[in-house]
């Protein structure tokens, strides 16, 4: 089970608002005390910043902000010494403008690094080689006066796209893989990992179909920079350097329909260990609805991939925001049961939800880039609460963002303190988890989901586990037949109960009932 941690969100140390790496290792307890097996770091490395970190100006180092490598591999030393694994971000598609690689393939069209960076010329009327877009809006080609030619930018102007078919630009970040892993590092969470080729014909991307009242960037088809065959090849030269070391493994990221996630597995030659699937947050709330999105999600990996559930991150709303502090309980026991690695994002287990962000705060280029479209990602990035106390105990200083106005309610000291909360919820679950071995590795078996209660088996062995949950705020009949042993319910006030089928379950309930074993 992984949790994300956006170390300028996290903790801080030394007051001045932003979260760093000693904070980080100053609360190493609460991933203990949760149970958590990994941890999925956002980027720490030094950077303008201008993108949370992802216009990275140094592959290889960790920006002061966030303090120093000596820092890193504390933090990275406490993570093993508890037995937690750390997986980190790679950003191979981009770098920041204030790169040197980028000021040196800037420099003239002669350099060696001159074609380090997608460059092309511009149109006979001096506009842009093609319409390709930016994901945060306008072009993708920023004109450059010194090369007197345009770079290509899948993301920010200042997030230039390194080019990929160039081999001494894979093998340079093949070192940077190599470099982590040398210091420790059990993995990579790849981001952007469908844009890395884009058509070599420059090809223009089509309109999207259906798309008025899209944000602008959504109204192409990115058919010419996304998710093309060639980027899969390189995801296959990634994943070879993974695997000259031992045990250590890939995520990525690689939004998208359901329909795309398989390939980004591979099949006989391996691609990524984790795609990470964020069907169940796009899913409609409701027990036809999600029994259908899992089960198009399991028939679209291969046959021996495994999977995962992501429920929370740095780009996505936070759920608990959607469903409200009851379903979203359910969801927990949801995303612990399924079978497959479940990554949730530090706060979920407290419940957070989207913070308001007052105009003068706003610190997401999206939403300054495409306002009025709802994409600002700083509700989302917020701050944990540590306490009750001032910024929650988060900094001494003043927040980079806002905390929001339920601190008082909704922090770690808190919900520790009263044993039926969410927080300790997600410590009984995960326990759970790991002491039955039906619901850490058993097969899903679907079972037919009515009356609002989505069900499902999980099968392992001798071992059956049938985990029940009521989707909606009213008392529910769940139709099983039979005798259990009622294991956790989501409510926390009943286990280690007989129970028999059919039985009712109350609002929002969820329960886990073995079966056999
Ligand atoms: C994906 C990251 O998750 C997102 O936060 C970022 O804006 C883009 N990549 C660009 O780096």
């Amino acid at each position: 089970m992984f949790y994300q941690v956006l170390p300028i969100s996290f903790a801080d140390s030394n007051g001045d608002g932003k979260g760093d790496l000693p904070g980080f290792l100053g609360r190493i307890d609460h991933l203990r005390w949760l149970g958590v097996d990994a941890v999925w770091m956002t980027p720490f490395y030094p950077s303008p910043f201008r993108d949370l970190g992802y216009d990275i100006s140094d592959f290889c180092n960790v920006d002061p902000v966030f303090g120093t490598l000596a820092d890193f591999d504390r933090a990275l030393d406490a993570l093993h010494a508890h037995g937690i694994k750390l997986i980190i971000d790679f950003v191979p598609n981009h770098t920041s403008n204030e790169h040197a690689w980028f000021a040196e393939s800037r420099s003239s069209r002669s350099n060696p690094k001159h074609d380090w960076y997608i460059w092309a010329d511009a149109e006979a009327d001096g506009g842009p080689p093609n319409n390709w877009m930016s994901r945060f809006g306008g072009s993708a080609w920023q004109w450059d006066d010194t090369r007197g030619q345009y770079y290509y930018h899948s993301f920010l102007l200042e997030q230039p796209d390194l080019n990929w078919r160039n081999p001494a630009v894979r093998a340079a970040m093949a070192d940077v893989l190599r470099f982590w892993i040398r210091r420790g590092v059990d993995g990579f969470r790849v981001d952007a990992a469908a844009v890395l080729a884009k058509d070599d014909l420059l090809r223009d991307d089509p309109p999207a179909p259906d798309s008025s009242g899209k944000p602008p960037p959504q109204r192409l088809n990115h058919v010419f920079t996304d998710d093309r065959p060639q980027a899969m090849i390189y995801l296959e030269e990634i994943r070879a350097v993974i695997d000259e070391f031992d045990n250590r493994m890939l995520a990525g990221e690689v939004q998208g329909k359901i329909g795309r996630i398989g390939h980004f597995y591979g099949n006989a030659r391996p691609r990524l260990h984790l795609p990470l699937n964020f069907a169940l947050l796009d899913s409609a709330w409701d027990a036809l609805s999600l029994q259908g999105t899992i089960d198009a999600y399991y028939n679209a990996i291969p046959d021996k991939a495994w999977s995962d559930w992501t429920i929370g991150g740095h780009d996505k709303k936070r759920i608990a925001g959607k469903l409200g502090p009851f379903q979203t309980r359910v969801l927990a026991m949801l995303a612990l049961t399924l079978r497959g690695t479940p990554f949730f994002f530090a706060g979920d287990e407290l419940g957070m939800e989207p913070v308001l962000i007052p105009d003068d705060k706003v610190n997401d280029p999206f939403e300054r880039l495409v306002p009025g479209y709802g994409l600002n990602r700083d509700p989302e990035r917020t701050p944990m609460r540590w306490d009750g106390s001032a910024n929650g105990g988060f900094t001494s200083g003043e927040p980079w963002l806002p905390l929001g106005e339920d601190v008082a309610e909704r922090n770690v000291a808190r919900l520790m303190a009263d044993p039926h909360s969410l927080l300790w919820l997600y410590r009984r679950l995960i326990e759970l988890r790991r002491r039955e071995s039906a619901l850490s590795w058993g097969a899903y078996q679907p079972l037919r989901s009515r009356h609002d209660i989505l069900m499902y088996k999980r099968v392992g062995g001798e071992c059956e586990i049938l985990v029940a949950l009521n989707t909606v705020h009213q008392p529910r009949k769940c139709t099983w037949q039979g005798a259990g042993r009622l294991l956790l319910s989501s409510w926390l006030d009943r286990e280690e109960c007989e129970v028999e089928g059919p039985m009712l379950l109350r609002p929002d309930e969820g329960v886990i009932i073995k079966l056999r074993c």
